[in-house]
């Protein structure tokens, strides 16, 4: 059995206020549309079939890396429209499935259940009871419960309007019928649009049953129109992964406070997240992890046993177990930790490797540096690695012991077990195992007094 399914996101989303297509706004750091298209991508056999039109490039171009055929569509006259010029894609066996782009959370078990629904003469709906039903289309139904028709909110009689079934908009049917009502799509109604929930009148007519199931939670089918829905559905959205860290045991001390915008691809056991936690991107964290408050990781590892102290910001960096890390540190990208290191607060990291059972504990910037193992960089070390065009690396070697307050000029090299006086400013290689200093003599003037304000 082959699917063909159809994203339809060419609307504008005017309620967005935005100049940004409304697909292409987020959820967990993902658009819309990506979300849609990465359940569907689950699909066996599926070719997928972007029907777009607002914003037309920058929909393509954000999601230029994914496998789908993008279809224009010019005028956004109604989602029967929008279907219609697919419609000579479609081979008559394939099943047809349509989605939303602006539907993010619906999932792949509720999508599945529909498509077993169809049959030679069966049209799947999914439809949702709603305590308030404004704004969607009805279900109609006559006196045996059988479908009969949809009729959108702007169509619907007052009676019709009580009805609380609506269409999500999500159906799935055969290709050779659902072509065959496309052609018979009229725009004789309140929106003068071509309604695309015309066709299960047609289907009735024509003898074709209309079988309808429910997600399991009305969430699912939400759709984002402005973005008090937008920040609505990224709240379900997040409380959903926390609860699943929570069942996989990570112990989140709350869990509406915070975000994975990504995933955890390796997770250990007894982690411990305090709050405002944000993971982003691809992480991989071990085991007896403890990350402080308003920490924030992205695309980092985290090894066994490590702390996080509060307020740390973990990017393209590997930190090794047993290391400690802040509060107030910053690992920027390619930052490489061994085993057991400890860095303090305000201190900075780049692109550069630290071996174990070393210490950078106060207020230091470390850039393009590598630093053997048991070195200690007292407060205030400055790797001056940047001379305003190019960048050089500074090299400390195992055992050394850079005093406080030290700038090294890069390219430098400290050898192995030197000491650097504090409030030096190295600018040449420093032998191991000897004290190098660089510093202006200490001087007390005799007889100096203090200037006096003149009237
Ligand atoms: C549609 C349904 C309604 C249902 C509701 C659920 C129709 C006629 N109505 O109404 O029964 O209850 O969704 O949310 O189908 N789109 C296009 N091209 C177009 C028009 C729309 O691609 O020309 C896309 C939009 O980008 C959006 C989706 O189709 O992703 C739904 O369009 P929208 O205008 O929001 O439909 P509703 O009026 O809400
Ligand atoms: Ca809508």
């Amino acid at each position: 059995m082959k699917i063909i399914t159809i994203i339809l996101a060419a609307g504008k989303g005017t309620r967005m206020c935005s100049e940004l297509p409304k697909v292409l706004h987020k959820i967990a750091n993902r658009p819309l549309l990506r979300h849609v298209y990465d359940m569907c991508y689950q699909l066996n056999n599926n070719a997928i079939k972007i029907v777009y039109g607002h914003g037309a490039n920058l929909v393509r171009n954000s999601l230029a890396d994914i496998d789908v055929s993008w279809v224009e569509q010019k005028q956004q006259l109604g989602t029967g429209h929008a279907v219609q010029q697919v419609s000579d894609q479609i081979p008559d066996s394939d099943i047809v499935l349509i989605l939303y782009g602006d539907v993010p959370l619906l999932k792949l078990a509720t999508v599945k259940h529909l498509i077993a629904n169809v049959s030679d003469k069966t049209l799947a709906l999914l439809t949702v009871n709603l305590k308030n039903p404004q704004g969607y289309g009805r279900i109609v139904r006559d006196s045996t419960g059988k479908v009969i028709k949809i009729v959108e909110e702007k169509d619907a009689s007052i009676i019709e309007k009580l009805i609380v079934e609506g269409n999500t908009g999500i159906m799935a049917v055969q290709g050779v019928k659902l072509k065959k009502w496309l052609n018979q799509l009229g725009n004789h109604n309140a929106q003068g649009e071509y309604y695309l929930t015309d066709v299960i009148e047609m289907a009735v007519s024509d003898g074709v049953d209309i079988s309808t199931s429910q997600p399991e939670s009305v969430d699912e089918v939400l759709g984002v129109n402005n973005r008090i829905q937008l920040s609505y559905l990224e709240r379900i959205y997040q409380q959903e992964q926390a609860y699943s860290l929570m069942e996989r045991g990570v112990t989140l001390l709350d869990p509406a406070r915070f975000d994975l915008r990504g995933s955890i691809v390796e997770l250990g056991k007894d982690i411990v997240c305090d709050v405002n936690v944000i993971i982003e991107g691809e992480n991989t964290i071990g085991n007896n992890v403890n990350i402080g408050a308003n920490t924030h990781i992205k695309n980092s590892i985290i090894g066994d046993n490590v702390e996080i102290l509060a307020n740390c910001i973990i990017e393209n960096s590997v930190v090794g177990q047993g290391s400690k890390i802040g509060p107030y540190a910053r690992l920027r990208p390619e930052t490489v930790l061994a085993e057991n290191v400890h860095i303090g607060n305000f201190v900075e990291l780049k692109k550069s490797t630290v071996a174990e059972f070393s210490k950078i504990n106060h207020l230091s910037y470390i850039g393009d540096t590598t630093v053997g193992a048991k070195v200690n960089i007292g407060a205030g070390t400055i790797t001056c690695n940047y001379d305003g065009v190019n960048k050089f690396r500074t090299i400390i070697e195992d055992g050394a012991f850079i005093g406080s307050d030290t700038q090294l000029i890069a390219p430098v090299i400290v050898g192995k077990n030197a000491t650097i006086g504090a409030g030096s400013t190295i600018t040449k290689d420093s032998p191991e195992n000897q004290l190098t200093l660089s510093r202006a003599k200490q001087m007390t003037v005799a007889e100096w007094k203090r200037p006096v304000k003149l009237d």
